[in-house]
């Protein structure tokens, strides 16, 4: 971590405590704070509060508009906004977010401290967020969202006006990446001039609302398969690219590249490499800005890592895990065209592999076959079901199977997701925080993560690095679960 939250944690370094003992997640390397020593009173004490404080001012505070810009104004992007929308109406609560209902625990058990999230660390509030994007549709944001329907005309008829006032403006987009869909309401020029006109689009944008900052969230649909190439693996040979008018660069990295060099964070909810490559990597290192993807993770995948690692924490074995499902949406339709599904299979699949670790624990794992698929069913709209069929095997061998039937609601688990990561997206830039933000893995399906390092799909394990990341930027204790104090003494 670096920038002004490590300098002040450079500052604060102290001798190592007792309670420094427990703080066994602090990032190697890192210099330790004065965590309250063993035995510290702790619960409301002045010490606590004043420690907690003086991190708190190294997060420039969240003063001024935050523009929330989204490439892509579709079923996710509407849902997200109409939603916040309904929330700063009173008319409906904002379920799924952490930043606005999530508590988290501070200190030991027995100090019995806790924080609202949005208490803890200084978060952008929800009447200050301005909401500006990009479609190749041209739809005000009302419109694609009764299209779309994921929200009762009702519920709509409540947001009419405000949403009818967003409007996208035109998109980067080309219809070789995402086959089934045509769109009207496009740039036109090399990909050098379309990169420089989504950095006009941020500039003009934050200017016409009067917003101090920006954070981009891709919730456009998700773009062909595609592997990365020579032009992927540098910033000049990138920009060189850019120049050439190369093909093999994605409409998704130039909304990426633009983001980074307007120093605005960036996060992808789509499979699609954006802004997963050593280019767009460095590139944000070196303008200090931070990116984070792959895919939202809801539905099917979000029941996959959260039921994966119970059964792996018992040692229980897997044959197999069958999941298939059907939905309705433009999403779907997208997904339809077998280049466009490759990209999302490819981010799928990968969870399961990273979880059960077959090569470290072949007894359970080494056969284990996992298939997923994705039928394109119009009847169903946005309301997706998915079956899952997992084979496992207990004491001796003996097999059994659980069945899971999720009739989900696609954007519905999205957006309390565009949210979060808008406002860490926003947090990580007031803390100096650059390059791929690992700690908002829990948000993802095919989480960015550093090349040396594999990625972390266990959603509990994502929680605990979460919360321990917001701990860290306030200055509080880390939390190991150990738990000696109370056992030991
Ligand atoms: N809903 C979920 O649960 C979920 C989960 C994970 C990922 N995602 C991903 O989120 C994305 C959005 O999903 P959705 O259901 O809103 O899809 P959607 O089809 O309703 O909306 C996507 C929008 O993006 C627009 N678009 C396409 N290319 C664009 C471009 N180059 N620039 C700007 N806009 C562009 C489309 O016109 C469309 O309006 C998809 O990539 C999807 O795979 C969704």
């Amino acid at each position: 971590m670096q920038g002004p939250v490590a300098e002040a944690m450079k500052r604060q370094s102290c001798k190592a405590t007792g309670a420094a003992r427990e703080t066994a997640l602090h990032p190697a390397g890192a210099p330790l704070w004065c965590a309250a020593p063993r035995g510290t009173k702790r619960p409301g004490s002045r010490f606590g509060e004043k420690q907690m404080d003086q991190f708190k001012s190294k997060v420039a505070p969240a003063d001024g508009k935050l523009a929330v810009l989204l490439p892509g104004m579709g079923a996710v992007a509407t849902t997200f906004i109409a939603g916040v929308e309904a929330v700063r109406a009173g008319l409906a609560k904002p379920i799924g977010s952490l930043t606005q209902m999530a508590q988290i625990r501070l200190g030991k058990r027995s100090e019995k401290r806790w924080s609202m999230i949005k208490d803890l660390v200084p978060l952008a509030k929800l009447d200050d967020l301005v909401f500006g994007g990009w479609d190749p549709i041209p739809d005000d944001a009302y419109t694609a969202a009764a299209k779309a329907k994921v929200l009762s005309p009702e519920h709509l008829a409540q947001l009419q006006a405000r949403l009818s006032e967003i409007k996208p403006m035109p998109a980067v987009f080309d219809k070789n990446v995402v086959k089934r869909l045509d769109g009207t309401h496009v740039k036109k020029g090399s990909k050098r001039e379309l990169a420089n006109a989504l950095m006009k689009d941020i500039r003009g944008f934050m200017d016409k609302h009067k917003c101090r900052r920006a954070v981009m969230v891709w919730c456009a649909s998700t773009e062909a398969y595609q592997e990365a190439g020579p032009e992927h693996q540098s910033i000049a040979a990138f920009e060189k690219a850019l120049d050439e008018n190369h093909p093999n660069i994605f409409p998704s990295q130039l909304y990426a590249y633009a983001a980074i060099m307007s120093g605005v964070p960036y996060l992808n909810g789509a499979p699609n490499m954006s802004c997963d490559f050593p280019a767009l990597i460095e590139l944000a290192e070196k303008k200090g800005v931070a990116i984070g993807g792959k895919d939202f993770k809801t539905g099917q995948t979000l029941m996959k890592t959260i039921i994966a690692p119970g059964l792996k924490a018992r040692m229980l074995g897997m044959e197999g895990w069958f999941s298939t499902n059907i939905l309705g949406n433009r999403d779907g339709e997208v997904l339809d065209d077998p280049a466009n599904f490759k990209t999302k299979e490819v981010s799928k699949l990968s969870v399961l592999e990273q979880i059960l670790e077959p090569d470290r624990y072949p007894d359970l794992y080494k056969d284990l076959q996992h298939k997923v698929s994705i039928h394109y069913y119009k009847p169903r709209g946005d309301n997706k079901e998915g079956w899952d069929n997992i084979d496992i095997v207990g004491w001796m061998g003996y097999p059994m199977q659980i069945k899971v039937n999720f009739l989900c609601r696609d954007s519905i688990l999205a957006a309390p997701i565009v949210l979060d990561l808008a406002l860490f997206g926003d947090l990580a830039a007031r803390a100096g925080m650059k390059g791929i933000q690992e700690w908002l893995s829990f948000y993802f399906k095919s989480p960015q993560h550093a090349a040396s390092v594999y990625p972390e799909h266990d959603l509990f394990v994502q929680h605990i690095r979460l919360e321990n990341n917001l701990r860290y930027l306030m200055g509080e204790e880390l939390i190991n679960y150990l738990g000696s104090d109370y056992t030991n003494e």
